[in-house]
């Protein structure tokens, strides 16, 4: 096979020592990671004591979810108290002592933040309730009367993202039916009013407040979602968009997400972060499609990052992944922002069960024993482990999901009664939503709660099966999720694959995906065909390898001299 007729794609350009531009990071979802304390739920103190974990498997950064003081209706994405740790969680000195031991080790840390909405546990929140229609309080939230003759209809006809109507109805101090609030979420996510100034010194304020304790940056939940259009009009959403703002065409931008005011908020934080030492980032959820609409998020006074929604919902296709790569490459670029790549994280269902689906899945919309389509585990198993190796041969930064490393697939069979999520009771069960990927890590096969704390306790059941996954039961096997992953980290590290560039290699079928970044040469076969490799020292195999002939749903990484 011809490796030598390349077609030059560009990759990122380096920046100085700029580490995000590389970096590969790993979600920590802190309900689910560790639980120092027996209560099923994860903790601060459980995440510290395994991070030397993740220090070993290699990876440069972890995210943390929120852990701040919450009602916990939407798993602490419905905040209270932006700059306190929730009792569930631990303390603020717990935060420190992680943040200390992540500088140890070599990790920077990164936080979540959420300002499209709070709580409606916040105390704004609950000042604007008791002040009533037209006061300051009420117009840090948005706030309308009804439609009807007597306000008894929402304001307009927006959805939730979980299902159900964007708006609810509040009773007034006097026991009247009153005025409605729009929440994109759950009722217990009330929206803000990015339009007033004391909405924008707020989050200035928490920005600081994280910064001085020294993070690293911070993910922002919801990026394409704080400024709604004037006028709040109707909106029916293409029946094909997701319900999070993606799968739609440039020209289509719905009132409630991607407006053009979102991007003066975030120069204003980008200056913020200028002003501290090191180099901190910001990194945009933003569901924005197609990619070049979604890096006016990062442009150079922007945001540093966006997570690449469009490369996690490629599929297991060589076509549409490769389409995918040129595009992030070329429209990121544009704008000197490097690309990143990510498969999984707490709100899709996990790679290794959805790349083996047979039908359809929408973000968010999650899957459970009644699903249609459901995956085969042993191929979703080995579709998972080729992808992320041909993810973690890619230029620019690269975005882990925590229990991905030890190939969990999605626990499908959790029973109704212990589903927690918002979508399952707004659709009234009709989307399962997303508790299957978000099932307590295994850490050892023989513990109670598979290592996961020591009383057994778990606040969404582990799957009996789960104990090969373990973390143990991994270690040292070279044929394991886990090694894959860490010789992955290793070799990606060893050969500067992160500030390297793609090269396509011609003379492959369709099927294949087949590129060189500097001495590596990459070959992934997403097809059904055997795949006729190069004579070549092999690096990493996702499949043990019989001959010179690359299996399907497999991906090797070759070194030619
Ligand atoms: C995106 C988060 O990732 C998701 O988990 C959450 O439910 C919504 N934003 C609302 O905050």
């Amino acid at each position: 096979m011809p490796l030598d007729e390349t077609i030059q794609t560009d990759g990122p350009r380096l920046d100085g020592a700029a580490w995000w531009r590389t970096a590969v990071i790993y979600q920590v979802y802190p309900r689910s990671f560790a639980d120092s304390n027996g209560d099923g739920i994860g903790d601060l103190p459980g995440i510290t004591s395994r991070l030397s974990a993740l220090a070993d498997l290699g990876v440069d950064a972890v995210w943390l979810s929120p852990f701040f003081t919450s009602p916990q209706k939407d798993a602490g994405y419905d905040v209270a108290d932006y700059c306190d740790v929730d009792p569930l969680f631990g303390t603020l000195d717990d935060f420190d002592a992680l943040r200390r031991r992540a500088t140890e080790l070599g990790l920077r840390v990164i936080v979540d933040l959420v300002p499209n909405h709070s709580s409606d546990a916040h105390e704004w929140f609950q000042r604007a309730l008791a002040a009533g229609p037209g006061s300051p309080e009420r117009a840090r939230y948005l706030f309308r009367d009804g439609q009807g003759e007597n306000g008894e209809l929402p304001p307009n006809n927006w959805q939730s993202v979980f299902g159900g109507a964007a708006w609810s109805r509040v009773t007034e101090k006097d026991g009247t039916p009153g005025q409605w609030y729009l929440h994109l979420f759950d009722s217990s996510q009330p929206d803000f009013d990015w339009e007033n100034p004391e909405v924008r010194d707020q989050f200035l304020d928490v920005l600081r407040f994280w910064l001085d304790r020294g993070v690293d940056g911070f993910r922002i939940d919801v990026a394409h979602g704080l400024i709604k259009k004037d006028g709040l009009p109707d909106y029916t959403p293409p029946k094909d968009a997701g319900s999070m703002g993606g799968g739609l065409a440039e020209d289509q931008t719905p009132p409630y997400w991607a407006q053009d005011g979102v991007h003066d908020i975030y120069r204003s934080w980008r200056a913020l972060l200028e002003t501290y030492p090191g180099d901190r980032i910001l990194v945009a959820e933003a569901w924005v499609e197609p990619l070049s609409k979604l890096s006016n998020w990062v442009r150079p006074d922007e945001m540093h990052q966006a997570f690449n929604f469009s490369y996690l919902e490629s599929g297991w296709s060589a076509p549409s992944i490769k389409g995918v790569i040129d595009s992030s490459l070329e429209v990121f670029d544009s704008v000197d922002a490097p690309s990143t790549w990510v498969l999984s994280n707490h709100d899709v269902v996990r790679h290794a069960s959805r790349l083996a689906l047979t039908a359809d899945n929408a973000q968010g919309a999650g899957i459970g024993p009644k699903s249609s389509g459901l995956p085969d585990t042993a191929v979703g198993l080995a579709r998972a482990r080729a992808a992320t190796a041909v993810m973690l041969a890619l230029p620019g930064s690269a975005y882990i999901y925590q229990g991905e490393e030890l190939g969990l697939p999605e626990a499908i069979d959790l029973p109704d009664e212990a589903r927690q999520d918002p979508t399952w009771f707004r659709t009234a069960g009709e989307r399962y939503g997303r508790d299957g990927c978000r099932v307590p890590l295994p850490w050892e096969a023989a513990s109670p709660a598979f290592g996961f704390n020591t009383t057994g306790e778990s606040w969404l059941p582990q799957p009996e099966a789960w104990a090969p996954y373990a973390r143990d039961a991994q270690e040292g096997d070279t044929g394991s999720t886990l090694e894959l992953y860490r010789l992955a980290l290793a070799l990606r590290h060893e050969f500067a694959l992160g500030s390297g560039t793609v090269e396509w290699l011609s003379g492959y079928g369709p099927d294949v995906v087949a590129f060189r970044n500097g001495q590596i040469t990459v070959i992934a076969n997403t097809g059904t065909v055997p795949v006729e490799l190069p004579v070549a020292d092999e690096l990493l195999a996702t499949v043990e390898l019989e001959g010179a002939a690359l299996p399907a749903d497999a991906t090797v990484w070759l070194r030619v001299s």
